[in-house]
């Protein structure tokens, strides 16, 4: 219900369905899941969007070749998103179609009050189009006569277009940009964006006539919206800008919150779709006179061993089929910890298996079901009470619990999951340094040292626990269901931990695999 407070808005892209997800669209959409659940753990009001991206000209294209219609194939595809989403512990709070019905009339009011507004006009267009990219052309941006972006080749078209201003913008957004550092990140792709801007804009094409899967001008209904016009909005249809009424409990507890999540909006997108979001949607955005995200980060580029990925090198990651053999954690982990947020990435099955093999099933893994077994043989399941608390492991916990906000903000993931797997290893050393298994428990100062070594090892994996549990919810959520503690996805919060470990807790008997040991090879899959 919550009105009060702070408030995250997070989005992924919305996916094309003209053909199924890979694992490009799983790492978008995994990271901006483990934003969201940071958020919500520490405490904010969260909306988290992701969706189908389900018109225009390459869709239709696609419906043609298959003998569907476009709708069709949207209702096939999206589910398969859904499914994935699903399958990765995605927690999004609204799928959203650009089929939709709340999305539709958004797309067509915008249009309307921009159109009477003057920043949008009726014209002539008359140059290139990439169907894949979806996107116009200028002559002299082809490269040798094909798109720049794909190298695909490209069509002329000569049609009436409307058209939205962008040169009237163009010196409030170089304004924005400069003035929130934070809008572009990382920020080497500034440059990037300012450069283009500063070349000069020319107005935006946002419709077409010569097909006919999009939604039409309520004005002028020879004319479908521009796939990318109708996309972007989908951000305000998914906060709920002109309260269309949709039969979704989110929206209808949320009505009044807007401008509270809109005004704290962080997108996070592929490195290929920048310029959409940094310069065409921030200034339809103030030539509605809203506001313009906090954020946008583009990240990097998989590849798969060092190719592109492409349906016909048969090279494609299908992250369903990795989540089949390992499950969710291990795909979400080694998505987040391979590469720098940001940089480009090179999928490797070998790469995935070693981690697993090396950092989960090992170090983390094998830590828990070690310690809860002695907890379980030494003190019966009972955590003991003890007033020598190891300071160097708590010491560490403490200073990286207190750096997670910037680092969030500044989306380190892999050195936030770097730290977290330092702290394991150094309680592994600790564990292994103390040999429980070597005390005398008859002799009364190596017991209570006993009491110590496992009281200090069981609030730092209560902190591991809390660490990962944005990247690894499941796991997280095993190792507190095992530790007889509140699961953080059930609205658990962080506890002070002699707060929750007081005298006689007892965890639960109850074992749980965290990472099975698997004898794959990277060849298998
Ligand atoms: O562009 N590596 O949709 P799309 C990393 N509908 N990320 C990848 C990737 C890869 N190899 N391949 C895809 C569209 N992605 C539009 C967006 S938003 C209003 C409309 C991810 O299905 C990455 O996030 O082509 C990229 O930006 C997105 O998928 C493109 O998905
Ligand atoms: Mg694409």
């Amino acid at each position: 219900m919550g009105n009060k407070g702070n408030f995250f808005y997070v989005t992924t892209p919305i996916y094309y369905v003209n053909d199924v997800p890979h694992i490009g669209h799983a790492y978008s959409t995994v990271s901006a899941d483990i934003l969201a659940r940071f958020k919500r753990l520490s405490g904010f009001n969260v909306l988290f969007l992701t969706g189908t991206d389900e018109h225009g000209l390459k869709i239709e294209k696609e419906a043609l070749s298959r003998g569907i219609s476009p709708k069709e194939l949207a209702n096939n595809v999206h589910i398969k998103f859904k499914e994935l989403f699903k399958s990765l512990d995605i927690s999004f709070d609204r799928f959203i179609r650009t089929t939709d019905d709340d999305h539709i009339k958004t797309v067509q009011k915008v249009f309307s009050e921009l159109l009477s507004k003057g920043d949008i006009y009726l014209s002539d267009y008359e140059g290139w189009y990439c169907t894949p990219c979806e996107t116009f052309l200028t002559e002299k941006s082809l490269i040798n006569g094909n798109c720049p972006e794909c190298g695909r080749p490209v069509e002329k078209i000569k049609e009436k277009s409307y058209f939205l201003r962008l040169k009237k913008y163009e010196a409030k957004l170089l304004e924005y940009i400069d003035n929130n550092p934070d809008f572009i990140k990382p920020s080497f792709r500034k440059n990037e964006v300012v450069g283009f801007i500063k070349e000069g804009l020319n107005d935006l094409s946002v419709s077409r006539t010569s097909f006919k899967w999009g939604i039409p001008i309520s004005e002028d209904n020879e004319h479908v919206i521009y796939v990318w016009f109708d996309a972007l909005i989908n951000y305000l249809t998914g906060a709920g800008y002109l309260n269309y009424q949709r039969d979704d409990k989110y929206n209808k507890d949320n009505e009044n919150n807007f401008i509270n999540y809109f005004g704290s909006l962080h997108h996070v997108i592929g490195k290929d779709i920048l310029k959409f979001h940094t310069v065409y949607w921030p200034i339809m955005l103030l030539a509605l006179e809203l506001p313009l995200p906090k954020t946008v980060f583009a990240h990097g580029w998989w590849l798969m061993d060092g190719k592109k990925m492409s349906k016909s090198l048969g090279n494609v990651v299908n992250p369903v089929e990795v989540v089949d053999i390992y499950g969710e954690d291990p795909l979400r982990y080694y998505l987040m910890r391979e590469v720098t947020f940001g940089l480009d990435g090179d999928f490797t099955l070998k790469n995935f298996t070693t981690r697993y093999n090396a950092e989960l099933a090992n170090d983390l893994g094998n830590l828990v079901s070690r310690l809860l077994a002695m907890v379980k043989k030494y003190r019966n399941g009972v955590v003991p009470v003890s007033s020598e608390i190891n300071a160097d492991l708590i010491d560490y916990a403490l200073n990286l619990r207190d750096s997670l906000d910037k680092r969030y903000e500044n989306f380190e993931f892999s050195k936030i999951l770097e730290d977290v797997f330092f702290f394991i290893n150094k309680v592994n050393k600790y564990i292994n340094d103390s040999a429980p298994w070597k005390i005398d428990v008859n002799n009364e100062t190596e017991n209570k040292f006993l009491d110590s070594v496992l009281r200090s090892s069981i609030i730092s994996i209560y902190y591991i626990s809390y660490f990962i549990y944005p990247f690894m919810p499941g796991t997280s959520n095993k190792i507190n269901f095992m530790l007889n503690v509140k699961l953080f996805s059930d609205g658990g919060q962080f506890l002070v931990p002699d707060d929750i470990f007081k005298e006689g807790f007892k965890i639960l008997d109850e074992t749980v695999m965290l990472f099975p040991r698997l004898n794959i090879s990277g060849s298998k899959s």
